[in-house]
């Protein structure tokens, strides 16, 4: 185990750029897949495909990098930051624990998040909790175990919260959420005025009415005014899978000018600014990850930058990963069952011949190219092939042509019923948002260290199903 303040370098895991596969993963020589040490025919054996895999060490370097390049970072311009994990992208106990021991805190965005990060035994105040719509039952619950942080969405919240506070007798401590117009993802970031979306108070006037404050000023004035609430700071996060650090910078200069206005305006100037998650990383091979080192130095000299324009000294920071931390360390492991080539094409194209290769799961344990139609890469992993590579789509087993669970991906023309096969970097926003679908049991995550391997949330069973089917 890793003490928290130890020292590391801040590098990403060796031989990380440019690939999406975990650091622990090696061909062995007769052309299977290991994962730090463990083959993938012994996880398939001893686990069952389809299987969430995680690479322990990876996990842990990648949240140590990030800690360590963001506190040295910040740490050269005078002040400090924290890193919370963002647990929506994968929360089990054990990896709220590696969290914690690498020096992270956790931020959550439901009770049951929060329930998974008490459980690990992740102190109360290195928590945060989130949400747009909580309930009285989430933000007691918050109140009783000591929860750091509250971040408010809305107006409305803030009474609510303000009230429950009276109630119990403690005072919360809160942050408000606010949208800066700055969104970003994938490579490029947009700058708008106008927000049309759920999250957050926007900075930027929304209403006709002229000298009107904005909704995040109306929100952190409205804090101010009820005791039962201690205003920590702001909290912007733009978006996710950035691989562009622009975003952040504009995102960050716009909560600094809030809150030196709150300042001017009241002369309270609040202490902290968490600039929320987003940072992307590689899912294909030859993509190049956001590098925590560099964005972290450009954030850094950025926020210190506007500070001294503005003439207010730096905020402590905090950040949010979650994909940047989990995403690499995890892949899928299935088995291929029915393979079918299907000729395309036609009426005036030439015809080219797609294989489908279809998996014993599917959009139920990844929902993402579905949903974003996101792009992943796939390897036939259990064996070593001479056959030539053939332009192959990967597919699930549920009943919707939708379910790809690769577009397109070059596959060695002999791939067969019984193959292993594994999708890499699938570690952030798979199991997490992995469903029930056609009720196919939701697969086990698996972590891997040292040569052994361990199941750290156990496959659904029939039995599990049925049990929550009154009947
Ligand atoms: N903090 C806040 C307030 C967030 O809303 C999110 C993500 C994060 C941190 C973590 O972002 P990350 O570092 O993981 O990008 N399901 C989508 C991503 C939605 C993320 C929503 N919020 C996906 O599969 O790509």
């Amino acid at each position: 185990m890793t003490g928290a303040g130890q020292a590391r370098p801040a590098a990403l895991p060796a031989g990380s750029a440019g690939t999406p596969w975990s650091s622990g993963v090696r061909r062995a020589d007769d052309g299977a897949l290991e994962v730090a040490g463990v083959g993938v025919a012994e996880l398939a054996a001893d686990h069952g495909t389809p299987s969430y895999i995680v690479d322990e060490a990876d996990f842990r370097a990648r949240a140590r990098a990030y800690r360590i390049a963001f506190e040295a970072a910040f740490a050269a311009v005078g002040t400090g930051v924290d890193v919370y994990y963002a647990g929506k992208a994968l929360l089990t106990v054990a990896v709220a624990r590696w969290a914690r021991e690498e020096g992270l805190r956790v931020d959550t965005a439901s009770g049951g998040e929060l329930a998974v990060a008490l459980r690990a035994g992740v102190p109360g105040s290195e928590i945060g909790l989130h949400g747009n719509n909580k309930s009285d039952t989430e933000i007691g619950r918050a109140f009783d175990n000591g929860v750091g942080r509250i971040i408010v969405d809305s107006l409305a919240e803030i009474d609510r919260i303000a009230d429950l506070a009276v109630e119990r007798g403690v005072v919360a401590p809160v942050m408000v959420r606010v949208t800066t117009g700055v969104h970003a993802g994938g490579h490029e970031y947009i700058s708008t005025a106008h927000e049309d979306q759920k999250f957050g108070l926007s900075v930027n006037l929304a209403s006709a009415v002229p000298d009107a404050d904005s909704p995040a000023m109306t929100a952190l004035l409205r804090i101010l005014e009820r005791p039962s609430l201690k205003l920590l700071g702001i909290h912007s996060h733009i978006g996710s899978q950035i691989l562009d650090p622009d975003g952040f910078e504009a995102a960050a200069a716009a909560v600094l000018e809030l809150r030196a206005a709150l300042a001017a305006r009241t002369g309270v100037l609040v202490e902290e600014v968490d600039l929320g998650g987003g940072y992307g990383i590689a899912y294909l091979p030859g993509e190049v990850a956001l590098d925590p080192e560099r964005v972290a130095k450009d954030i850094a000299s950025s926020v210190a930058d506007v500070a001294a324009r503005l003439g207010t000294p730096l905020p402590r920071f905090s950040i949010e990963p979650g994909r940047a931390i989990v995403g690499p360390a995890g892949m899928t492991l299935y088995s291929v069952g029915t393979v079918k080539p299907v000729t395309v094409g036609g009426d005036g194209e030439e015809p080219f011949t797609r294989l489908y290769v279809s998996v014993d799961g599917g959009m139920s344990d990844n929902i993402r190219p579905a949903l974003y139609g996101a792009d992943y890469h796939a390897e036939i992993v259990g064996r070593s092939s001479d056959a030539a590579p053939v332009l192959a789509r990967v597919v699930g087993k549920h009943c919707e042509s939708g379910d790809i669970v690769v577009h397109q991906v070059m596959l060695p023309g002999d791939v067969r019923a019984g193959d292993l096969l594994a999708v890499a970097a699938t570690g952030a926003y798979g199991r997490s948002m992995a469903s029930n679908y056609n009720l196919l049991l939701r697969p086990p995550v698996v972590a891997v260290r040292d040569g052994a391997s361990r199941v750290l949330v156990r496959r659904e069973t029939e039995e599990d199903l049925l049990g929550l089917d009154q009947g």
